[in-house]
């Protein structure tokens, strides 16, 4: 490909040679310019430089930071510089193959994405370009990774676990990578161990709680009821029951918490809404930053960013 946009530079150049003659209008040349080993260095092409020995050639390559591989054409004095060696688009029929066995960057060093990578690697840098895998989310809107002239690894975001499917899951509070909006939900798949409770917290900082939900079989005064409070800097506060309780020990559940557009939370307990309860002003579910489950219940799947 690369060779491809060097093809069609030199074509562009012919074409405009062989048209001038031709074409009765006159061409406009002067935004016309001959194009540099500088340019093509800079935009990542291969670059042709002068070389009277392999030395010389090695003493070129090394000057761009991602060069591992050249042809050097004995008759020509020319060296062809490229990022990796290619021997589907470059003229190595032209000359003699050399190809740096110890490179600092390469593909295989990368450090591990949870994504799929495209790479793209130039004279001047080797950058590839994750699309996470569907049980990961990205944390930044484009996840970048790319190695730099020394060999040490950079990236820009990453591709973190949102959902878990194996259980037990023991891992709980969990945190949740990204800020969450409007329309978040979190998904938990789970079965009651005891006529006891258990319960579901989103967190923040401080010791607040966004949204603390018990679902109580019997516990204190309470008995098979949906609690719905908050926790502000380490105080419980105003909660609410509700008594839609489609719970029972030892039997599946799915629970979806979800963060509504007009300022309330709204739990789904098998796809059927049970409860709506407002979000409190001071503690707005920008600030949520994991969720826990914990007492009578066993956690089979979490994903933190569900749709249904
Ligand atoms: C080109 O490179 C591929 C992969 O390294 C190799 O399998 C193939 O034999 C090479 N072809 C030639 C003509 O050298
Ligand atoms: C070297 O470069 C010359 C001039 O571009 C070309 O004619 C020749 O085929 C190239 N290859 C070798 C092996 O010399
Ligand atoms: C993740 O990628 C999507 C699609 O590119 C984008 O809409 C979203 O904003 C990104 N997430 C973050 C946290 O940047
Ligand atoms: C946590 O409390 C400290 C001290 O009261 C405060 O400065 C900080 O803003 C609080 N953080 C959050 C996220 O509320
Ligand atoms: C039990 O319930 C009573 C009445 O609702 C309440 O005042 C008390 O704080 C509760 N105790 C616990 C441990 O939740
Ligand atoms: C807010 O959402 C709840 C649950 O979907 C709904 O019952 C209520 O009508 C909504 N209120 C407004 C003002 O849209
Ligand atoms: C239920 O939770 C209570 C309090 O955390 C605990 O004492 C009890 O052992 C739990 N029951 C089971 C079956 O795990």
């Amino acid at each position: 490909m690369r060779m491809e946009r060097v093809m069609h530079v030199l074509m562009m150049t012919w074409w405009c040679l062989t048209s001038h003659s031709l074409a009765s209008n006159p061409v406009t040349t002067s935004s016309w310019r001959q194009v540099t080993s500088e340019d093509l260095a800079v935009s990542g092409y291969e670059v042709w430089v002068r070389g009277r020995s392999k030395v010389e050639c090695i003493r070129e390559c090394n000057k761009y930071s991602h060069c591992t591989s050249f042809v050097f054409n004995v008759s020509s004095r020319t060296c062809y510089l490229q990022p990796v060696l290619d021997n589907t688009s470059n003229p190595a029929h032209l000359g003699q193959v050399y190809v740096n066995t110890e490179p600092e960057c390469t593909i295989a060093k990368a450090p591990s994405s949870n994504g799929i990578i495209i790479w793209s690697h130039t004279l001047t840098s080797l950058k590839g370009t994750v699309t996470c895998y569907d049980d990961f989310i990205n944390t930044t809107s484009d996840v970048i990774v790319q190695c730099n002239a020394d060999g040490s690894w950079e990236r820009e975001g990453r591709c973190s676990q949102r959902k878990w499917t194996e259980p037990p899951m023991t891992m709980f509070p969990m945190e949740v990578p990204v800020p969450v909006a409007s329309g978040w939900s979190v998904c938990v798949n789970g079965t009651p161990t005891d006529d006891d409770r258990f319960t579901v917290e989103l967190l923040s900082a401080n010791d607040s709680q966004p949204l603390h939900a018990d679902f109580r079989f019997k516990y204190n005064t309470s008995t098979e009821l949906i609690f719905l409070g908050y926790k502000l800097d380490g105080e419980y506060t105003q909660g609410q029951g509700f008594p839609d309780f489609p719970f029972v020990v030892g039997q599946p559940f799915h629970l979806r918490v979800m963060v509504a557009d007009n300022a309330t939370f709204e739990v789904y307990v098998n796809d059927v809404i049970r409860a709506t309860f407002p979000q409190h002003p001071e503690l707005p579910p920008s600030d949520i930053t994991a969720v826990n489950v914990r007492n009578n219940v066993t956690v089979t799947r979490l994903d933190l960013f569900c749709t249904v």
